[in-house]
């Protein structure tokens, strides 16, 4: 049975991709904030993780470190969007958002990549709102200058992204790095006026997740999507 780690399993996209991994047999490592979920089965595995906190990330992969657990794809998909409202750069708000985005998730795949097995799959949950080419287009028709801070934390997630995947590459691993724009999707974050469920998001991740892309790139729906 293979292996699929994904932060952030309790609610929204990433609990749709953990039934949708579920459904396929995979077994599941997860994580919420709490360190509990209310749904359970007996390929998953909930373990307590806050991004913000690098003694839970360091707590976290020690315990996977130490049981010799080796993961076939990983996916950062908790993240947050710290000023939803805001039209101009709240720096407190920044700091939050790179905090969880980028700071932790980078941390947590730092220490994960010696886990991950030789023809593994690392996928970052990155966004539209996250191109810089793409600023003007934004699916939620929210002006290209809304919430900056949660922008940033995307553009710059991406570029940590490209440089994992060069360095896993000059490495010969065979690990493929990879970042996603899942669309704008029905969950806390998204908001009820989004037109895609968390369960058709997951379809296509799990399709670019089990699938062997050109390392480094950035999809949506199953094509290249522009910086
Ligand atoms: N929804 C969209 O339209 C959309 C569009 C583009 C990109 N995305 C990206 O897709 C990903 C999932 O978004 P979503 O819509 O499913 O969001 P969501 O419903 O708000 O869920 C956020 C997830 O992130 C986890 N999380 C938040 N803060 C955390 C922290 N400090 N440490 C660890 N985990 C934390 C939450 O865990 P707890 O439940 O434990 O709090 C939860 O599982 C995010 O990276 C988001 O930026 C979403």
């Amino acid at each position: 049975m293979k292996t699929v780690l994904i932060t952030g399993v309790g609610r929204g996209i990433g609990r749709a991709l953990a039934e949708k991994f579920l459904a396929e047999n995979w077994r599941v490592i997860g994580t919420s904030q709490s360190g509990d979920a209310d749904h359970h089965h007996e390929h998953l595995e909930i373990h307590q993780l806050d991004l913000r906190d690098a003694g839970s990330i360091n707590g976290f992969t020690k315990v996977l470190t130490q049981a010799g657990t080796a993961i076939d794809i990983l996916i950062n998909n908790a993240g947050i969007l710290a000023d939803e409202n805001e039209t101009r750069l709240i720096v407190s708000k920044l700091r939050q958002n790179l905090e969880v985005n980028l700071i932790g998730t980078a941390d947590l795949t730092e220490r994960l990549s010696a886990l991950m097995s030789r023809d593994g799959h690392i996928i970052f949950m990155s966004s539209q709102a996250g191109s810089l080419s793409d600023m003007d287009h934004v699916e939620s028709s929210h002006a290209p200058y809304m919430y900056p801070g949660y922008k940033i934390s995307k553009a710059a997630l991406n570029m940590y992204m490209r440089t994992l995947a060069a360095r896993l590459h000059h490495e010969s691993t065979g690990v493929i790095v990879s970042a996603v724009h899942p669309g704008w999707v029905r969950t806390d974050m998204g908001g009820d006026r989004a037109p895609v469920l968390p369960s058709q998001a997951a379809d296509t991740i799990y399709r670019l997740a089990i699938s062997r892309p050109p390392t480094g790139e950035f999809w949506f729906n199953g094509e290249k999507y522009p910086w």
